[in-house]
């Protein structure tokens, strides 16, 4: 037998042991490189072929032929071997770059809430919080609602069978505040709010909403107009005006709601805004004296004021969203857009 016989064995019994310890396809790679590359073993071989007695060179000529097909054939095995365990139809290129996972952002709703209560922190608020999980004093009697008020019916408000509540809205944090601290505050309160209402294209089951709280002496309501005014124009900017018009709430005297001039005409009137050149906003007002009275502040000494924001009704004017359900959807290609 002569050396390239010899060899050629050697290298095909040793190749059988690598294929059969590879466990991926850059493994067999490396074997395959190691034997068939073009700095491997067989072009090596091939060489010394020339230095062969012509007598010899038939044999080593036949066993370097079926040496180098044996460890292609091995090859081909252990590749299909590889991706039947893998279940890939085809070999695995390794070539390819791999895909970039997706990052996700923050929702449009979070994104928004931390604009507003950037823009109040700018003007000297402070971030409050208050539970979910509300009970019935702090959603409607510290709040001054009658017994008999409607929101505290049960086709408006989710009771629990221990007979707390979700929450319907943010202004029991105010109540929560006052009762733990002493005037002045000057809060806002970001947070999820729950009624009972049939999901329509304005209407959620839960949404949004951020709640102001200023108490001090001497406060007007000509100081609740100018901060709901300094917010329009932070949020949808400089030509945005702002209007009060008389409404009732239990907790605030007098109370009103708020309306900004409509940020798709400019107040010309469109159908965004009925025609009539502004978009209801929220509701706000004068802090009760009843309500001072239930967190024990003397109503002869303070004053204040009271709003509140609806965080999916400003989403949807500044993002021109139709309809609210959207934003609950978690379709990525909608909310990709934000
Ligand atoms: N809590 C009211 C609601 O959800 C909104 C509101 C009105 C909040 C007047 C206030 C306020 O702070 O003063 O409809």
């Amino acid at each position: 037998m002569n050396s390239i016989v010899e060899a050629v064995n050697t290298a095909v019994a040793a190749a059988r042991k690598k294929f059969s310890a590879c466990t991926c396809a850059n493994d067999v790679e490396a074997v395959r490189i190691e034997y068939l590359g073009r700095n491997g073993l067989f072009p090596e071989l091939s060489k010394g072929m020339s230095q062969l007695a012509p007598e010899e060179r038939k044999d080593a000529g036949r066993a370097f032929n079926e040496g180098r097909s044996a460890i292609q054939n091995m090859l081909q095995e252990k590749l299909s071997e590889l991706n039947a365990g893998s279940g890939a139809e085809e070999a695995i290129d390794i070539s390819l770059p791999g895909r970039r996972p997706r990052l996700g952002h923050r929702h449009p709703i979070s994104q928004l809430t931390d604009e507003c209560v950037a823009i109040f922190r700018r003007m000297g608020f402070i971030v409050a919080d208050g539970p979910e999980i509300e009970d019935v004093y702090h959603n409607f009697d510290a709040l001054n609602t009658p017994a008999d008020h409607p929101s505290r019916d049960l086709q408006d408000t989710f009771y629990l069978p221990d007979g707390r509540i979700l929450r319907s809205q943010t202004s029991p944090v105010q109540i929560r505040v006052m009762e733990t601290h002493t005037p002045p505050v000057r809060i806002v309160a970001p947070g999820r709010v729950f009624r009972r209402d049939t999901p329509d294209a304005t209407h959620g089951m839960n949404f949004h909403q951020i709640e102001g709280l200023y108490v001090d002496r001497g406060v007007s309501l000509a100081d609740l107009k100018s901060v709901l005014q300094c917010f329009a124009r932070e949020m949808y900017g400089d030509d945005v005006k702002v209007r009060l018009r008389p409404h009732f709430f239990p907790f605030t005297e007098p109370s009103v709601e708020y309306d900004f001039t409509c940020v798709v005409c400019g107040g010309k009137g469109c159908p965004v805004c009925k025609n009539s050149g502004y978009i209801e906003i929220a509701g706000a007002g004068m802090v009760d004296p009843a309500v001072f009275e239930a967190v024990g502040y003397d109503p002869t000494v303070w004053t204040g004021y009271a709003f509140g924001l609806g965080i999916e009704r400003l989403a949807m004017l500044r993002y021109r969203i139709p309809d609210l359900r959207l934003l609950y959807d978690n379709d990525v290609r909608f909310l990709e857009q934000f």
